[in-house]
């Protein structure tokens, strides 16, 4: 089969299209799938580069989204045939989706939402989990609470803007001017530029000093240090973004902050919440850009880019 085979850590042309062997089921609770599309998470491009270096032996294949069709079941399957169509994340340390084929446990897979294209399913089930897990597992959002989420345009913020929505949040959010109105259209009520303005001055300004509810940070940086002077009181804030160096906290303190550290373990049961959130319309997943599998050079490229001519919003896909 076809694959993006890693052979060496580095930048996006350590990715090479490559003739492997197709995996085949070797035991009874496994599952084949053909892939049909993939998506770019910034894990892909942490992986490629050898931030996780010491987990894994090269050469390697990542990816984190699948969508596509059942094609073999192990002996003891009995919830999946042959012709279903699926979405999940595969297992992080295994092997991933840049692939024709891929081999999964059938306990990894959810049924894929019937009003959606390969392509358009293939850009939720990582982001899908994660937007859940913290949202309403980690910071318990419910109707009337203000919520701030930064980095509003990316994969994670499009999908966590109508989550919130749909939850009866008041939603503030951070993107840059030229996409406000996409942004709003996804169910913001306020969006802050980020590149003109302070949110914590905007935040300030727009509660009268009292703060969010919840904040989420998908940006790092200081937001740890800072997220708190826009918190309300027994505010929460929830984080994606690991970052190994000491964070000044002595505000959290003042606001009597509880913080939560998320990092996605594959849940389906998390992604099952957001299926029903699409099957009934009220989410829907937001496409960048999308590319060939052959094309995947230029699609990392697109992520990683900070100074790229169109601002980013929402997943890049791959087609395969
Ligand atoms: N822990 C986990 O389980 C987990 C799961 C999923 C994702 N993540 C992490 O979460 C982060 C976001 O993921 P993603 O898929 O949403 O990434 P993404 O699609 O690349 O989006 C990043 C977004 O953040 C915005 N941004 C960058 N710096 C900003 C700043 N200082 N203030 C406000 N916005 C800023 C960017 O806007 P501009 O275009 O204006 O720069 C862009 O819209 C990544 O670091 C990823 O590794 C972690």
């Amino acid at each position: 089969m076809k694959a993006i085979v890693i052979k060496n850590y580095g930048g996006p042309e350590v990715l090479q299209l490559t003739e492997v062997p197709t995996p085949s089921i070797t035991d009874h609770s496994q599952v084949l799938v053909k892939v049909r599309a993939t998506s770019v998470n910034p894990l892909d491009y942490q992986v490629r580069r050898g931030d996780y270096a010491s987990l894994f032996d090269l050469p390697i294949i990542t990816g984190h989204d699948i969508s596509g069709d059942v094609i073999a079941v192990g002996e003891a399957v009995k919830k999946w045939r042959p012709g279903d169509k699926v979405y999940y994340s595969p297992r992080f340390g295994g092997s991933g989706s840049y692939a024709e084929y891929h081999l999964t446990d059938e306990s990894s897979l959810s049924r894929m939402p019937d009003n959606l294209s390969y392509e358009e399913a293939a850009a939720i089930p990582l982001i899908g989990g994660t937007v859940w897990e913290m949202l309403v597992v980690r910071a318990k959002l419910k109707k009337g609470d203000t919520i701030l989420i930064l980095g509003g345009a990316g994969g994670v913020g499009t999908l966590a803007i109508q989550v919130a929505k749909s939850l009866g949040a008041f939603v503030y959010t951070t993107g840059q001017s030229i996409l406000h109105e996409q942004l709003q259209h996804l169910g913001a009520d306020v969006v802050i530029d980020h590149h003109r303005k302070n949110y914590i001055e905007e935040i300030q300004a727009y509660t009268k000093g009292k703060g969010v509810d919840v904040i989420i940070d998908t940006v790092g940086g200081s937001t740890l240090s800072d997220a708190p002077l826009a918190l309300a009181n027994y505010g929460t804030i929830v984080t994606l973004v690991d970052i190994a160096r000491p964070q000044n906290l002595i505000h959290a303190w003042e606001r009597n902050a509880t913080y939560h550290f998320v990092f996605t373990r594959q849940s389906r049961d998390e992604l099952h919440h957001i299926t029903r959130l699409i099957e009934t319309g009220q989410v829907k997943p937001i496409i960048d850009s999308m590319y060939p599998i052959e094309d995947v050079i230029n699609a990392h490229q697109r992520i990683e880019d900070v100074k790229r001519d169109r601002p980013l919003l929402g997943k890049i896909v791959l087609s395969m």
